[in-house]
């Protein structure tokens, strides 16, 4: 009647940006993304016949706001006529940042759900739940460089590459742990109705994930580099033009772009990424690590420097 997962973030590389099904959160568009290792959410469900409402603390602390989707998630994973659970959310990084912690958080939960409630599934089913509940989750169930595919009226999930054939880290310039000011469902929403560049961002997704597909199976950094930049500063115009528009980043935010410039300029193999957040993501191949990170912590703006390789997908934790 209880179980701890433990899920990675994961961070996009070709992104997922609107829906083509809201009420069952199906992506407009597919994407390929990196999990992480070092950045984690552990995620412990106790089935309680005693509780009358699900209970969740994230972080040490009762958070009544999250709960309505995690109550939700846990509806579709157990059924509804489930016992009421405790929910106990632990993250080693700032969540609601931009640092992807709705896609390990979600992740770690259906498959502590699953196992707290003796449901047997295979990663397939889980990563489909994880999707329903937060798009970008469902990659989390898979490690390495992932692809996410629109499949008929569902979505496939499946791993690229894994890790270890492609060694690479990912360093996030943290510039801002304030919440975001807008969910990056309602930003969604917002592109999709309103902004002009909607269409044809749609239109080229196939293209950009199959340029990044062929990079990654030809571990041809120059080329990921090159169109992983591109789709990130295409999603942003996207959502800059939508009105009211939607802007996550501040100056730091752009600091470090011009800090990824100059590393280039000097060699570095080395690119950026943003999502829905301020924190700008480099990934860069291990030789340049120390020069990205020192480069980004001396960058105005920048609160703090977090740094992970590429790790493995989510799985349920010995002994519980
Ligand atoms: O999974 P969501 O609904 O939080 O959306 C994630 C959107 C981006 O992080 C901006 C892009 C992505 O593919 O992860």
């Amino acid at each position: 009647m209880r179980a701890t997962a433990r899920a990675q973030p994961n961070i996009a590389l070709i992104k997922y940006w609107g829906k083509r099904d809201g009420n069952r959160n199906l992506p407009a568009v597919g994407s390929i993304s990196v999990t992480l290792d070092e950045l984690f959410t552990t995620m412990h469900v106790e089935l309680d016949g005693a509780l009358d409402l699900d209970e969740l603390h994230v972080n040490g602390r009762k958070s009544p706001g999250l709960l309505p989707r995690v109550t939700q998630c846990l509806d579709s994973v157990l059924g509804t006529d489930r016992l009421r659970a405790r929910v106990i959310s632990e993250s080693n990084f700032p969540i609601a940042a931009g640092l992807a912690s709705s896609a390990s958080s979600f992740a770690a939960l259906v498959v502590a759900a699953s196992a707290a409630g003796g449901r047997e599934r295979t990663t397939h089913e889980l990563a489909r739940l994880a999707g329903a509940a937060s798009g970008s989750a469902a990659r989390s169930l898979y490690g390495g460089f992932v692809e996410l595919r629109n499949d008929g009226d569902s979505i496939a999930v499946q791993t690229i590459l894994d890790g270890e054939s492609w060694p690479m880290r990912v360093i996030a310039a943290v510039t801002s742990t304030a919440p975001k000011p807008v969910s990056s469902g309602e930003a969604m929403e917002a592109s999709r109705k309103t902004s002009p560049f909607y269409a044809r961002w749609v239109e080229e997704q196939d293209s950009d994930l199959s340029t990044a597909r062929d990079a990654i199976t030809a571990r041809d950094f120059g080329k990921l580099a090159s169109i992983a930049e591109h789709n990130c500063l295409k999603m942003h115009s996207v959502m800059w033009a939508s009105r009211p528009p939607v802007v996550y980043w501040n100056a730091a935010t752009i600091a470090c772009l011009e800090r990824v410039r100059q590393l280039q300029a000097d060699g570095a193999a080395a690119f950026f990424t943003i999502d829905a957040g301020p924190q700008v993501k480099v990934v860069c191949l291990p030789g340049d690590e120390s020069q990205v990170a020192e480069a980004l912590s001396n960058t105005p703006g920048v609160e703090s420097v977090l740094a992970s390789g590429i790790g493995a997908g989510a799985a349920l934790m010995n002994g519980d």
